[in-house]
């Protein structure tokens, strides 16, 4: 992941003269973020006329189940949700989201302390990095994974120690590799199965062994749960927390972005270990003034009400993974089967880089690939294709991208 490697200037003016202002060392640090070059070049096309298919980003296109929608609506109208919000959440829904957590996997929490509403799980991420990490710290970052596990370290000084993932270990990150100089300055370790991008999924072995792992390096275990409902063939992703041990190194995150179709509502939560619950809370305090109280309301019914939009959300997925699996085996792309997410990682044909061949697609065929390797190292030589387009739009991208080939 290059990085941008200058200064901007942001123009000021002071009585007639144009002067400038030398932004931080931590936005030249920054490597582009992925997903708005993707847009820039998907603007450039479509102002030419040119019909692009995207199956970059993984943003749902099924609209949030209106039983959530109706909940907001009346929520909205409540006029005590119109002044400032709880900074750590309202009471009422860090206990649905306690509720939730007991109903779905069996763990139980108290919703007054290991409970966080978050504005999103990405400001959790970023915003962990301040609670957490002093300049010079490492953090353990799968080798492919969400972005901010590793710009969320830059922006605070912090070094990102990248942990590898392969075909042959399945993609679960090697965190046992990790040099013992740079061991004795890690803070935290970033997990999280089902995975973005590879939608590698974990083992209970793996998870407990990433908790001793955790305990016996004093290190923050934070386990990214953003795809925790999003299952297939009947698999159904579990909660870290359901581990013995985990709450005395681990905090987990939930969101209902992926889960609800609620991506553009901002509302997540984070669970587990009260310590760390504690200095993320701390840290927002400071930042942020919390999750607007009518979306609270509207999340509390997506947790607690009927689950049904949920497993015909699967059900659609599971759909659109078995159609683009078998349409680029037709065309000789290998990928795995995955049972979980809403990605399919493919490999890359003989002869390009996850770059190359994301840019030679958009070029030819006009439809947008995420590049493997912006999300770490160890993604290249793959590509990733979000399932959050219809079938039809699906199934045209692929006879495009086979024209490429
Ligand atoms: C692994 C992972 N974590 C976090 C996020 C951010 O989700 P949210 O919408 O809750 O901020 C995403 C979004 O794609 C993700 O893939």
């Amino acid at each position: 992941m290059a990085s941008t490697a200058s200064h901007r200037r942001v123009r000021i003016r002071s009585e007639g003269d144009v002067r400038t202002v030398r932004t931080a060392q931590r936005i030249a640090n920054l490597p582009p973020y992925l997903f708005a070059e993707i847009d820039r070049k998907k603007a450039r096309k479509v102002a030419q006329g040119i019909d692009v298919i995207s199956l970059g980003i993984g943003d749902p296109d099924i609209p949030t189940p209106q039983r959530i929608v109706d909940a907001m609506a009346t929520a909205i109208r409540n006029p005590s949700n119109h002044q400032y919000p709880s900074y750590v959440g309202a009471p009422r829904y860090r206990a649905a989201c306690a509720q939730w957590m007991r109903s779905r996997f069996g763990v139980e929490l108290d919703s007054a302390t290991e409970v966080l509403a978050l504005i999103g799980s990405k400001e959790g991420i970023a915003h962990l990095f301040t609670a957490f990490v002093d300049p010079g710290d490492y953090t353990l970052v799968p080798g492919c994974g969400y972005p901010v596990y590793h710009t969320g370290g830059i922006m605070v000084g912090g070094l990102t120690h990248w942990m590898p993932m392969t075909e042959e270990n399945a993609f679960l990150a090697d965190f046992e590799s990790t040099p013992s100089d740079v061991l004795a300055r890690t803070k935290m370790m970033f997990l999280s199965y089902p995975n973005n991008p590879t939608s590698a999924i974990a083992t209970v072995e793996y998870f407990d062994k990433a908790i001793a792992f955790a305990q016996e390096h004093d290190i923050l275990l934070v386990h990214d749960n953003a795809y925790s409902e999003i299952g297939f063939d009947g698999y159904v992703p579990p909660s870290i927390l359901e581990r013995p041990g985990a709450r005395d190194v681990a905090i987990e995150l939930f969101s209902c972005s992926k889960s609800y179709n609620m991506t553009g509502w901002r509302v997540a939560f984070a669970a587990g270990n009260r310590d760390a619950i504690d200095a993320l809370g701390t840290v927002k305090s400071n930042i942020d003034s919390g999750v607007f109280s009518a979306v609270q309301d509207a999340a509390i019914e997506a947790m607690l009400g009927p689950q049904d939009a949920v497993r015909d959300l699967c059900a659609i997925y599971q759909r659109r993974r078995d159609l683009v699996l078998h349409a680029l085996s037709t065309i000789g792309i290998e990928a795995v089967t995955p049972k979980a997410t809403i990605y399919v990682w493919a490999k890359v044909p003989s002869g390009f880089t996850s770059t190359s061949f994301a840019e030679k697609v958009l070029e030819e065929a006009n439809v947008i690939v995420a590049a493997g390797s912006a999300y770490g190292p160890s993604g290249e030589g793959f590509i990733r294709i979000s399932l959050t387009t219809p079938d039809d739009r699906l199934e045209e991208a692929v006879r495009r991208i086979e024209t490429t080939l």
